[in-house]
C-alpha cells in the first residue's frame, strides 16, 4: 500500500488535468508496489497474507463485493473439520491456496474456494513439548510471503514451508527448548523478513527479545532486546543507553519480561518496524526494579528500524508498570486527518483501558482517551504524555483493596481490532473486567509476588465481567457506534471495503454489522463459539468471509466464569467457515453432548484438601488450560465432567505419568503423590458443585 498511496498522494498534490497520465502513474504505482521483494505491504487485493493482512495491521480488506446491498445472501461455501483444542487463529490466504493453524502448529493448506484439502503438516509440538508452557495459549497465526508459509511452534522453532508442497525449507530455533519462553504469537513477513518474538515473562525474570529471520534463508539478521542486560557491560547500543536508567537499584537477575508475544506492524515508508511489549516480572515495580524508574521498554510501543533493528522511538503506556499492564495490543498504522493535515499514527488500545494516537514517525503523543472502564489513571497528561494515577495504585504501601478497572485481563487483549479506511473507525473488541488488588499477600510466589490481586465477579464489583464491540473514532477520541455483547470474551474483527464488520462471538454466532451505523445487517449460527478474527480473499470473481470456530482457552477457559452460560468447552466442533453469495453448504449435523459430572456418592469433601488442591491446580499451570476453576473452556475437558477424577491410579497416569501427553495433556512429573491426591479431592469437589448448578 505504501507505494501506491505515495503515488496517490503526488497525482493529488500536482493537481494533473491529464486522465491518461494518472492511470499511467497509477498503473506504474501499482506495479511498483507488486514487485515481489521490493515491497511486502503491497498485499493483492484478493489476498491476505499476514494476520492483519499487510505491515497496517489494519485488518481491513480492500474487497468490495460483499456489500451491505448483498450481504443477507451470504451463507455458507463450505466447511472443514479441525481436531478439538485451540483454533483461534487467523488464517491466510495467497493465490487461490488458504492455510490455517490449531493450537499446535498443525498447518493445512486447502483449495480456498472449495476447502478441499492440498496438504498438511504437523511438526509435532506435543511429543517435542518439554513443559505445560510449550502446549500452553494455543497459536494465533502463520503468515504467506512469496510461496512459502511460516510457522513459530510455542517450542520456539521458526519454520518455513513449501507453500505448493507443504514440505519444510528451513528451520530455526529462536530459543533452546530448556528455556523457560514459549510463542504463540502469528509470525509476520515485512520487508521479506520473519519477525517473531516470544511470551514466558509470568514465569521467571526473563530478558526478552525479538528475532528477524530472512525469509528466503532463514538467516537470523537481527535480534532486538526489550529490557536491558547486564549492567557490568558496557551499554553499546543506543536502546541499552535509553533502557538502562530507567532501571534501579538492585535489579540485575531479580525482574525482566517484556515479551512482545503479540503485535507487530510495519511502515515500509518511514522503514520502521512496531513491537508490542508486555509485562513485567514480577508484577510489584518495586521488587523488580528496588530503586524504582520506568522500568523501559516493558508495557511500551518500540519502533525500530526495519533492516537493522535499530532503536528509533518508545512511548511507554504504563510508566513503572505493576498490574500485568501490557502494550502487545495490535498496532494499526494509517492515516488519519489530524488538526486538518494528513498525518501517519499509530492507533493502539493497550489492556489499560485508554485508546492511543501516537505519531508513527517519531513515537509523539497525539492524544489518548479512555475507551473503557478505567481507575487506575484519570487521564494521559497531553504535556508530557505520561498518565495521571490514581495515587491508591502503587499498592506497596496501601493497606486496604482497591478497585482496579480494567483489571488484569485488561480493556483489550491480544483480539485484534480492524480499521476500516473508508470510515476513518477503528473497530475495538473490549471487556470491561474489574479486580481488586491490595498489599502483597504473605507466602505469594512468582509474578504475583508482592501483589495481592484478585478478579472479583459480580455482585461484588457490579458491572463486571461485560464486553463490547466499541466503533472509535481516533480523531474525535470518542465512541461512533457501541455493542453489548455476550460473555466477557470478544471475538477479533475485521472490516471491508463493502462496509461491512464482521465478529464472531462466545454464544456461537458470526455477525456482520453496518460499519457507519452498528446495525447488525447478517448472522451465521456457528455452533461453537467464534473467537478468531474473520479474513476475507477472493479468488476469480468472488468474494469469500473465512473464520476458523473455537474459543481456545479464554473464552471458557480461564475467564471461564463469565462465559459459563454458553457452551464453550472441547466437546464443540472446531471448523474452518468459509461464506460467499449464494454459498450452498450446510453445516454438518452436530448433536450437543449433555456433559453429567460423574456419579461420586461415596466423596466426603474436606474443606482444607479442597482448598489445598485448588493451591495444586492454580500453581501448575493446569487453569491455562482446563479454565479457571476448573470450568473447561475450549482448550482442553472441563475436568468436572471427566471419568478420570474418580480414580487415583488413572488420574496419575495422566496428570504425572503423561500417558495423554501426544493428545495434548502435559505431564507433571514434579506432583507429588500427596498432591495429586488433593488436586483430585479439590476437581471431586467440583463436580460435585456441577451437579448441584453451581458455577
Ligand atoms: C497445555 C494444556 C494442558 C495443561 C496445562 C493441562 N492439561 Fe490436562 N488435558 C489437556 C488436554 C488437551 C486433554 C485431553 C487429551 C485427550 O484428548 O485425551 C487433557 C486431559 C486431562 C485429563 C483427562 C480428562 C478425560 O476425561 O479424559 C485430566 C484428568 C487432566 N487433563 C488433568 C490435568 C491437570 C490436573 C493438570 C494440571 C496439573 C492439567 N491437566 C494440565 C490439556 C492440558
Amino acid at each position: 500500500m505504501g507505494d501506491t498511496t505515495l503515488a496517490r498522494t503526488t497525482i493529488n498534490r500536482m493537481n494533473l488535468t491529464s486522465a491518461k497520465l494518472r492511470a499511467a502513474l497509477l498503473t506504474a504505482a501499482l506495479a511498483l508496489s507488486a514487485y515481489p521483494g521490493s515491497n511486502s505491504l503491497a498485499a493483492q487485493a484478493t489476498d491476505w497474507p499476514n494476520y492483519g493482512r499487510d505491515g497496517s495491521e489494519q485488518h481491513y480488506s480492500p474487497l468490495e463485493d460483499v456489500t451491505l446491498d448483498n450481504v443477507d445472501k451470504l451463507s455458507l461455501a463450505w466447511s472443514f473439520d479441525l481436531e478439538p483444542g485451540f483454533s483461534v487463529s487467523a488464517p491466510v490466504a495467497a493465490g487461490g491456496k488458504l492455510f490455517t493453524t490449531t493450537g499446535h502448529s498443525h498447518i493445512r493448506a486447502l483449495d480456498a474456494a472449495s476447502g478441499k484439502l492440498l496438504w498438511d503438516f504437523d511438526p509435532g509440538v506435543r511429543a517435542i513439548a518439554q513443559s505445560p508452557l510449550h502446549v500452553s495459549w494455543g497459536n494465533k497465526g502463520i503468515a504467506w510471503w512469496d510461496g512459502r508459509v511460516f510457522l513459530a511452534t510455542t517450542d520456539g522453532r521458526v519454520i518455513a514451508l513449501d507453500d505448493s508442497t507443504g514440505k519444510p525449507l528451513w528451520e530455526r530455533r529462536q530459543f533452546e527448548l530448556a528455556e523457560l519462553r514459549n510463542s504463540n504469537g502469528a509470525p509476520r513477513v515485512f520487508d521479506g523478513k520473519v519477525i517473531i518474538g516470544h511470551g514466558g515473562a509470568d514465569i521467571s525474570p526473563l530478558r526478552a527479545y525479538v528475532t528477524a529471520y530472512d525469509a528466503k534463508t532463514g538467516e537470523q539478521l537481527w535480534r532486538f532486546y526489550t529490557v536491558p542486560g547486564d549492567p557490568a557491560v558496557p551499554a553499546e547500543s543506543k536502546a541499552e543507553q535509553v533502557m538502562r536508567p530507567t532501571w534501579k537499584g538492585d535489579w540485575f537477575g531479580r525482574g525482566g519480561g517484556g515479551t512482545a508475544w503479540n503485535a507487530f506492524s510495519y511502515d515500509e515508508d518511514l522503514d520502521l518496524i512496531y513491537i508490542g511489549v508486555g509485562n513485567g516480572f514480577p508484577y510489584n515495580h518495586l521488587m523488580r526494579s528496588p530503586g524504582g524508574g520506568d522500568n523501559l521498554f516493558l508495557a511500551s510501543v518500540v519502533a525500530v528500524r526495519a533492516d537493522t533493528g535499530e532503536y528509533v522511538w518508545h512511548y511507554q503506556v504504563c510508566p513503572a508498570e505493576q498490574w500485568d499492564c501490557t502494550a502487545v495490543q495490535d498496532m494499526t498504522i494509517a492515516t488519519l486527518q489530524i488538526d486538518g493535515k494528513p498525518r501517519r499514527v499509530l492507533l493502539q488500545a493497550p489492556k489499560n483501558g485508554f485508546f492511543y494516537v501516537l505519531d508513527a514517525a517519531t513515537g509523539e503523543f497525539i492524544s489518548a482517551e479512555k475507551i473503557a472502564r478505567v481507575s487506575w489513571a484519570e487521564k494521559i497528561d497531553a504535556a508530557t504524555g505520561r498518565p495521571v494515577e490514581n495515587p491508591a495504585i502503587r499498592y506497596q504501601d496501601k493497606p486496604g483493596l482497591f478497585e482496579l478497572w480494567p483489571g488484569l485481563q485488561g480493556a483489550h487483549s491480544w483480539l485484534p481490532q480492524a480499521f476500516s479506511p473508508r470510515t476513518g473507525l477503528v473497530y475495538v473488541p473490549i471487556m470491561e473486567i474489574g479486580a481488586l488488588i491490595g498489599p502483597p499477600r504473605p507466602g505469594a510466589q512468582g509474578i504475583g509476588a508482592g501483589m495481592g490481586a484478585t478478579v472479583v465477579p459480580d455482585p461484588e464489583l457490579p458491572g463486571s465481567r461485560r464486553s463490547f464491540l466499541k466503533a472509535w473514532d481516533p480523531v474525535g477520541q470518542q465512541p461512533a457506534w457501541t455493542i453489548e455483547l455476550p460473555g466477557a470474551w470478544p471475538g477479533g474483527v475485521l472490516a471491508t471495503a463493502g462496509d461491512l464488520v464482521f465478529q464472531g462471538r462466545i454464544d456461537g454466532y458470526l455477525v456482520a454489522y453496518n460499519a457507519n451505523t452498528g446495525a447488525q445487517v447478517w448472522s451465521f449460527k456457528t455452533v461453537a463459539p467464534v473467537v478468531a478474527p474473520p479474513i476475507s480473499y477472493s479468488v476469480g470473481d468472488t468474494q469469500y468471509i473465512t473464520v476458523l470456530t473455537g474459543s481456545g482457552s479464554q473464552g471458557g477457559g480461564i475467564l471461564a466464569t463469565g462465559n459459563a452460560a454458553y457452551r464453550t468447552d472441547y466437546a464443540l466442533p472446531r471448523r474452518v467457515l468459509t461464506f460467499a453469495i449464494g454459498g450452498k453448504a450446510t453445516l454438518p449435523a452436530f448433536d450437543m453432548p449433555v456433559l453429567t459430572p460423574p456419579a461420586d456418592p461415596d466423596f466426603k469433601p474436606d474443606p482444607e484438601r479442597v482448598m489445598a488442591g485448588a493451591m495444586v491446580y492454580a500453581n501448575n499451570a493446569c487453569l491455562v488450560c482446563h479454565g479457571m476453576n476448573a470450568i473447561g473452556g475450549g482448550a482442553a475437558p472441563d475436568l468436572r465432567y471427566s471419568p478420570v477424577i474418580l480414580r487415583g491410579d488413572d488420574f496419575r497416569a495422566v496428570v504425572k505419568g503423561g500417558a495423554l501427553k501426544l493428545q495434548g495433556m502435559p505431564p507433571s512429573p514434579q506432583l507429588a503423590d500427596p498432591a495429586l491426591e488433593e488436586l483430585r479431592h479439590y476437581l471431586r469437589m467440583r463436580a460435585v458443585q456441577a451437579g448441584q448448578g453451581q458455577e
